[in-house]
């Protein structure tokens, strides 16, 4: 009896409930939704993509193509534990970019192009274990106090990056740090780097890949890698004095010596004065005698 034109409506209405109930409503576009997650990996996004589901715990926006984390929108996913944004072209300042993601344990910036890492871009994030911040080849800074308040940090790699230099109080209050990834980096290999090389070195903090930590400069130690830098270095810093290690030497000495004379003179000054009372005793012990004797 029915036209045999065109698919049924009725057909169209369950297809698109159906279709529907697949993409939940409350999924991104061109994201996958499942289980607290968000999966938007390779869909050449340029932005943060809108309506994520507020109790999302895992996001995932790996290979797009991102330049900005927009700080309201991600800081409405204050249940995040996992965000993985790397391979993206994240190159704005981070400073406002976590403040209320305090569950956050995993977080992936690598491949990006970040710049500078201050005190406050991390600061809000006690429960993270995992950073990755490789493979940003401008990051150029790492604050002393970035990871001040991360004293859960197990894992942290900041290779292939800018770094010339990264001070050992940027780390050394790091309890659980196990590994600390630094290859690659265009390495500044003076004197505080030996203070860093050494710290590592007692404290048990594994490279991953300690063959690949070479200096970049000054040019006489480039591409030697850490282990004999490390010992090098100990030679130039420790034992090798400088002029002004000379100087200060000249002057101890002279003070040494100073101090030495004027003792000398303070005592010859006590035994003319112990001498000088002495036979005085005696003279007044002879006069008492000779009162007595009379
Ligand atoms: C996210 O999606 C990508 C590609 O669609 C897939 O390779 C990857 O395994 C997914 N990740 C998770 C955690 O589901
Ligand atoms: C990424 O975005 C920039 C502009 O924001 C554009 O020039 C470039 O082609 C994009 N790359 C990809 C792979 O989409
Ligand atoms: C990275 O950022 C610098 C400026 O900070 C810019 O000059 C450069 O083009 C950027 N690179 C990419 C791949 O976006
Ligand atoms: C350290 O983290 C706690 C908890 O997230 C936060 O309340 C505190 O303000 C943070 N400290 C600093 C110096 O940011
Ligand atoms: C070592 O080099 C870094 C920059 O690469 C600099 O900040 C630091 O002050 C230098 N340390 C010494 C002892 O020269
Ligand atoms: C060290 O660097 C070389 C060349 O850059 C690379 O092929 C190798 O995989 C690196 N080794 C490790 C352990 O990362």
């Amino acid at each position: 009896m029915s036209p045999p034109h065109g698919p049924d409506p009725l057909w169209l209405v369950l297809l698109s409930a159906v279709g529907a109930m697949a993409q939940s409503p409350n999924c991104p576009a061109k994201c996958t939704c499942q289980y607290l997650g968000v999966n938007c990996t390779g869909q050449q996004l340029q932005e943060f993509p809108t309506a994520i589901p507020l109790d999302t715990r895992q996001l995932i926006l790996a290979t797009n193509n991102i330049s900005y984390l927009p700080s309201v929108e991600l800081n409405f996913l204050s249940d995040l534990v996992y965000l993985d944004c790397r391979e993206n072209a994240i190159s704005e300042d981070l400073d406002f970019a976590f403040i209320s993601l305090n569950k956050l344990v995993y977080l992936d910036l690598s491949f990006n192009n970040l710049t500078r890492v201050t005190w406050s871009t991390f600061s809000q994030l006690s429960n993270l274990v995992v950073l990755k911040l490789s493979d940003n080849p401008n990051l150029a800074e790492i604050e002393k106090d970035s990871f001040s308040n991360n004293t859960g940090l197990r894992h942290l790699d900041v290779s292939r990056t800018g770094l010339t230099f990264l001070d050992t109080s940027t780390v050394k209050e790091l309890p659980n740090l196990k590994s600390l990834g630094l290859s690659e980096n265009p390495w500044n290999c003076n004197c505080s780097f030996l203070d860093f090389a050494l710290w590592m070195k007692e404290n048990g903090v594994r490279f991953p890949d300690p063959k690949n930590i070479s200096c970049y400069s000054p040019a006489a130690l480039r591409g030697w890698p850490l282990p004999e830098v490390e010992s090098k270095l100990h030679y130039t810093c420790l034992l090798h004095l400088q002029e002004t290690d000379y100087a200060f030497l000249g002057l101890i000495g002279f003070c040494i010596f100073s101090a030495g004379t004027v003792a000398a003179w303070l005592a010859g000054i006590c035994v003319v004065l112990y001498e000088f009372h002495t036979t005085k005793g005696e003279d007044d012990e002879e006069e008492e005698y000779e009162e007595a004797i009379t």
